[in-house]
């Protein structure tokens, strides 16, 4: 079916064109749902239908929901060939579930999944599935670098945007692993220490999302799959080589890049 992908003409809007064009993104996905089966499917956030159009031989119902009516009618016009499709336009956060489902597929990411509702969907949605460990993607590791930036501006490093100057200036640091299978607080609020490995000026963090697809497949960052994020600093600090810098990184999921707030703490 992947193979088709390139033959068939999928209706999309701008931004679902550039998602189908992600290779990268699309065969990760492909090659999780292509080993998956079962009684019902729900596809939450479907945009143009291509992860219902994968599993649709595989199940034998699907649900696809998509909350954007332009893309959701590309999807009800992608998926037609399918009888066993549903596809509703409608807001997962206020969707009444009334069947457990087999699997779920859920790919509204973005880096560290502040600016997309992929954690409020889920947690609304994670009770009505039989077994908690069926959905794909499975979670993201988050890892963030000190960087000295030029222009240092809160800014995705995606299609649009691919010239940024900058250069790492000291270790990468996980700020946390997150797995979707059970309910998540959204409130995210840490503090990650660096050992800095040039002397040199700090004044933002790289924030990079990486997706565990399954638990054997992990993917990106891809262009259009949780491009590298980055995130300035209030101000900016002189840092001397193996010094160590603790930045506390506060934000919620979901919630929007404008939740974010980044504070030094301590340099030693
Ligand atoms: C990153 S796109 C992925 C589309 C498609 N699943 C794919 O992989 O190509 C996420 C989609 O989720 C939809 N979406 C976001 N929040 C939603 C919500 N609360 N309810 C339903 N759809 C939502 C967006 O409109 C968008 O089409």
């Amino acid at each position: 079916m992947i193979n088709n992908i390139n033959k068939i003409k999928f209706k999309t809007t701008p931004y679902h064109y550039n998602l189908l064009k992600d290779t990268e993104r699309l065969y990760a996905l492909y090659e999780a749902i292509s080993h998956v089966k079962g009684d019902l499917l729900y596809d939450l956030g479907t945009g143009c239908g291509v992860l219902s159009y994968f599993a649709a031989n595989n199940f034998e119902k699907i649900i696809a929901i998509e909350k954007n009516y332009k893309s959701y009618l590309s999807a009800k016009e992608n998926l037609k060939e399918f009888n066993n499709i549903t596809v509703v336009n409608d807001d997962v956060l206020s969707f009444k579930f009334n069947e457990k489902a087999d699997y779920i597929i859920c790919e509204m990411l973005d880096t560290g999944l502040i600016d997309e509702e992929q954690i409020l969907v889920l947690n609304n949605a994670i009770d009505y599935l039989k077994d908690i460990n069926n959905i794909i993607p499975k979670g993201v590791i988050n890892i963030l670098e000190p960087i000295l930036m030029e222009n240092a501006s809160l800014v995705y490093e995606d299609v649009d945007n691919n010239y940024l100057k900058y250069e790492v200036i000291g270790d990468s640091k996980i700020l946390n692993i997150i797995y979707f299978k059970n309910k998540i607080k959204k409130e995210i609020s840490e503090e990650i220490t660096f050992t800095i490995s040039k002397n040199s000026n700090f004044n933002a963090l790289k924030f990079t999302t990486i997706t565990i697809i399954t638990d054997n497949l992990v993917c990106g960052p891809t262009p259009m799959l949780n491009p590298p994020l980055f995130i300035p600093l209030n101000n900016e600090v002189s840092v001397v080589k193996n010094s160590k810098i603790m930045i506390y990184l506060s934000y919620i999921m979901g919630g929007g890049l404008d939740t974010i707030k980044t504070k030094i703490n301590e340099i030693y």
